[in-house]
């Protein structure tokens, strides 16, 4: 049986800093290894410089392909907010801790704070805009509602698309697995108790 301390441990503050330690090492891994092949005296193709002005950058977002002049430096969370129009992903602590940003790139939930928008054109991104079909919600989407998922909802449309993320992996979780795999989401207001009843729900929908 699951004690008080026992999820302490994987609280969801922790659980995120696991999946940042995880980056940091694996940017030390990647800088080692290219440090590793200069030693080599292996050939490395001159990097091409971009920007700093704008730059044509084509991003799929939700199906569709959109055209934009962007900046190398600014991130896909504000390409999405500031020149989509698709402002459910939101910007709260902008440095890949909150999780309010959260989008699924191909397949798996990433920060879109994180990413920069020209790093984004390899990849298909579905956001919480594009979860629902028309005036259908989607099952996350109704399990929120039923289970009062939500209360000043500024972390919800992150937390709704991570929990479709999660259920497009995990098609029958167990409640305890559910609490790990949000990890990366956190609520000011409390609601995970209300979030875990609706991916439970969802679940069996999906
Ligand atoms: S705003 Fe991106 S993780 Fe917090
Ligand atoms: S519902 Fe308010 S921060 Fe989550």
């Amino acid at each position: 049986m699951k004690t008080k301390s026992s999820r302490s441990k994987k609280s969801p503050a922790n659980e995120a800093l696991t999946r940042r330690d995880f980056l940091k090492g694996a940017s030390v891994a990647v800088s080692g290894g290219l440090l590793a092949a200069q030693a080599a005296g292996a050939a490395t193709p001159p990097a091409e410089v971009l920007g700093p002005g704008a730059v044509p950058i084509t991003l799929r977002i939700n199906g569709k392909s959109h055209k934009l002049d962007l900046e190398p430096r600014v991130t896909l969370l504000d390409a999405l907010r500031n020149n989509l129009d698709l402002t459910g992903a939101k910007r709260v602590c902008d440095r890949g801790v909150c999780g309010s940003c959260t989008v699924i790139m191909d397949g798996k939930p990433v920060y879109a704070c994180n990413v920069l928008a020209i790093e984004a054109q390899r990849h298909s991104f579905t956001t919480i805009e594009g979860l629902a079909e028309g005036d259908k919600l989607s099952p996350v989407m109704a399990a929120f509602i039923n289970h009062d998922a939500q209360q000043c909802g500024f972390c919800t449309p992150g937390f709704v698309v991570a929990c479709t993320a999660y259920l497009q992996k995990h098609r029958h979780p167990a409640r305890e697995d559910v609490e790990k795999g949000l990890g990366g989401n956190l609520c000011r207001c409390g609601t995970y108790a209300g979030v875990r009843e609706a991916v439970l729900e969802a679940a069996k929908t999906m």
